[in-house]
Formats: structure tokens, sequence, C-alpha cells
């Protein structure tokens, strides 16, 4: 692992965004691409760059089942807010919350089979979940349909109008498919990341710890704002 400390969001945004042009300048095509408050200055400093990615693909981890991408809190929406509205891929693919699960979940894992995903970027969840892999998910598993844990709820209950409003449960890419990326790069920032972090990084491998996987892959950079870093 990668492990680069930087002083704040902004400043790991830069960073993020550096990965990014690496990335794209040693020929990579197909872009794994993450929602949640964490990438979004790496995205911030990808549309205000020159950065051309009308040539290549996006994947998204995950989608909430029962949202619409026309609503304003699902993965889809946000995305094409944040960065394809500004800087569109040639094709961008999300999971459909609306289609039914079985059915979806096929077509998903059959789009990154035909499209292996060459960088993957990744947030992370409190309690070191990745994409919307909660502690316990199988390390073998492949895009599911995932029943969201009660902390997880919780603090994305703040984008919605109440709590009740969160859907329970979403689409996503598994742990294996993750894994299956030729590079990673996981950001992580403030406080209340910090514990996760540090299992993240210097506890053992365990699905107690989704992250901790990542332990195991051959390219993976980590991101941290200091405050996130402070238990290192
Ligand atoms: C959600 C997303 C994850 C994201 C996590 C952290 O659960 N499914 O992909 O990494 O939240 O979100 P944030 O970046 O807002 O802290």
């Amino acid at each position: 692992m990668k492990i680069n400390i930087v002083k704040d969001s902004k400043a790991a945004g830069q960073a993020g965004y550096k990965l990014f042009k690496e990335q794209l300048d040693n020929g990579s095509h197909v872009f794994g691409l993450a929602t949640g408050s964490t990438p979004i200055t790496t995205y911030d400093a990808i549309t205000a760059s020159d950065l051309d990615f009308s040539d290549c693909i996006s994947i998204n981890l995950d989608e909430y089942a029962g949202l619409p991408g026309t609503h304003e809190q699902s993965y889809r929406y946000f995305m094409n807010q944040h960065l394809f509205s500004k800087k569109p891929f040639k094709e961008s693919f999300v999971p459909d919350g609306m289609n039914e699960a079985d059915a979806e979940i096929k077509r998903y894992e059959k789009i990154i089979e035909e499209h292996p995903v060459d960088f993957q970027i990744l947030g992370l969840g409190r309690n070191g979940h990745i994409g919307f892999n909660e502690p316990g998910t199988a390390f073998d598993s492949r895009t599911h349909k995932v029943a969201l844990t009660e902390s997880t709820i919780a603090s994305n209950a703040r984008f919605f109008d109440n709590e009740a409003d969160v859907p329970k449960f979403a689409y996503s890419m598994g742990i294996g498919t993750i894994m299956d990326a030729k590079a990673i790069l996981l950001e992580a920032y403030g406080e209340n990341k910090a514990d996760a972090v540090q299992k993240m990084i210097e506890g053992p491998v365990t699905e107690d710890l989704p992250a901790s996987i990542l332990q195991r892959h051959p390219n993976v950079t980590i991101i941290l704002d200091e405050a996130a870093a402070s238990k290192l």
C-alpha cells in the first residue's frame, strides 16, 4: 500500500486528480467510480482540468435499490451533478436501482466482465465498508443486493428529509469485483474515519473490516488527510 497523507481534503483532491491523470496518460480506459462526499474534491479537480475522458468508460460501484436515476439522492444523479455533466465519458454505467435484483446483478456483472476496471476509486465507510459491502461480506463476493446496516442508514440520513426515507437496500459491486481492478485509490478524510483507517492499514485482514482486504491488492494508493491519519 502506498500511503499519502496530506493536509486537508482539498489537497487530497489534487493528489487524487494527479493519479487519474497518470492513469489516463498510461492508457487506462475503464474507470471505476465512487460516490459519497469523499471523492468530490477529486472530481472537482478533474472537472477544473483539461483531462479528457470522452474515449473512456466509467463504471460506478453502487446504487440505492428503489431510487430512480432522476431522484436527487440517487448515485446516478450525484455522478451527473459532480462529474458526467462536466466531464462526459464515452459510456457511463451505474447500477439501475429500479431494475429487479437478479436481472440487475447479472446485467452489471456482465458489464464489468466486458470492461475490466483499470483504476477504481473508493471511499471508506466509518465501519470500514467499501462500496456498500458492509462488515461480514465475503471477500469473494460479486455484484449483489445488500441490506444496509443501521449505522450506514443513520449516517446517510443527513442527505434525506428523514431517516425513514433512506433506502434500506442497495446494489453494490462485491469485494471480489472491486479487487479485480488493476489499480485502486482509496480516499478517507476526517477524524470519524480514523479508526477504520487504522484498522484497514494496520489491523488483521478480516471480513469484519471489509477495506482490510486492500492490504492484499498489489497496487493500492491510500490518500488521507491529517485527521483521518491521526490514529496510524
Ligand atoms: C456510502 C457509499 C460508499 C462511501 C461511503 C462513505 O455508504 N456507498 O461508497 O464510501 O458512503 O461516504 P462519505 O464519503 O460521504 O464519507
